[in-house]
């Protein structure tokens, strides 16, 4: 497993997204993903999964000490006593002691940034989270965090794959020493019907989907892609055994496009 170390933080590069998987499935799915080797399972308080989470961790038996959990506090709960509550409250449906990376879901444009990031800093000092992080944050609220944050905020987890160019935002985390890591990294499943990447797999003997995660992970991002089915588990994994040439990385950048967002709610910040 390769890992990206950033603000003191040690993220293993390849995650199990765990959105929309519910249940049994999430539970097998999260055994089968750290049996096969994952070492980082991110989800979210508004998944509705923390404890399919935990007990596929549990089922696993691998040691907790050896895997890198994230989950998140969703945007309504970004004052301080609701965000505590939240942080206790995700952790006793996980069965966990702690989080390895505590996020803000979305930022709330209701709830000034300064009182969140606070809450966030306790989460840290309290032990529930050994480091913490932001989602879907713009060039200026990833500043704006860096700066208000007496702890390192280590990541900012966003929407990436070959659709939407995030070049901006990810320069403003490099400059703050913060890692990436990539949502819909496979664009919700998208990538697989994409001819370009189709082609270029052909000639490293890969699916169009390796191609879109080995394209974010060349560029030191980490990817979380998400499946249900367990034998596209190791399919996803697949990914540190070959490089894209520069041309290759080049024709995948041009497939960017300025409606490339798929994930946009009403509640999203103004995107750069
Ligand atoms: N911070 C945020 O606001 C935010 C927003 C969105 C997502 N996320 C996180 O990021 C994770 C990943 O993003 P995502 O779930 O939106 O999308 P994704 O990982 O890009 O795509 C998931 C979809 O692709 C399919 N798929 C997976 N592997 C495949 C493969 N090898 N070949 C063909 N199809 C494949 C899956 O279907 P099957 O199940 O049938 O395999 C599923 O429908 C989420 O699960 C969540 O943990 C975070």
């Amino acid at each position: 497993m390769q890992f990206v170390e950033k603000n003191g933080a040690r993220v293993p590069q390849l995650g199990l997204g765990t959105w929309e998987l519910r249940g049994d499935v999430c539970a097998k799915m999260v055994a089968e993903a750290l049996k096969l080797g994952y070492r980082h399972i991110d989800t979210a308080e508004m998944y509705g999964n923390e404890e399919a989470v935990g007990e596929g961790i549990r089922a696993s038996r691998v040691a907790r000490d050896q895997i890198f959990v994230t989950t998140k506090v969703w945007f309504t709960h970004l004052e301080r006593g609701p965000l505590l509550q939240a942080a206790k409250e995700s952790l006793a449906r996980l069965k966990l002691d702690y989080v390895d990376l505590y996020l803000i879901h979305w930022p709330n444009k209701l709830v000034p940034l300064a009182e969140t990031i606070g809450a966030l800093n306790e989460v840290k000092e309290r032990g529930l989270a050994k480091n913490i992080g932001v989602a879907n944050f713009t060039v200026t609220l990833v500043r704006e965090a860096a700066k208000l944050s007496k702890a390192k905020i280590v990541n900012n987890q966003i929407e990436m794959h070959p659709y939407l160019d995030q070049s901006k935002v990810i320069a403003e985390c490099n400059k703050q020493g913060m890692s990436v890591t990539a949502y819909s990294p496979i664009v919700k499943g998208a990538a697989v019907q994409d001819k370009t990447l189709q082609k270029i797999g052909a000639a490293h003997k890969r699916t169009a989907a390796q191609v879109s995660l080995r394209f974010l992970v060349q560029q030191g991002i980490i990817v979380i892609p998400r499946t249900s089915k367990p034998e596209r588990l190791s399919e996803n994994a697949a990914i540190f055994d070959f490089e894209l040439s520069n041309e290759e990385i080049k024709a995948i950048h041009a497939l960017a496009v300025p409606d490339g967002r798929r994930i946009n709610p009403s509640w999203a910040p103004d995107w750069d």
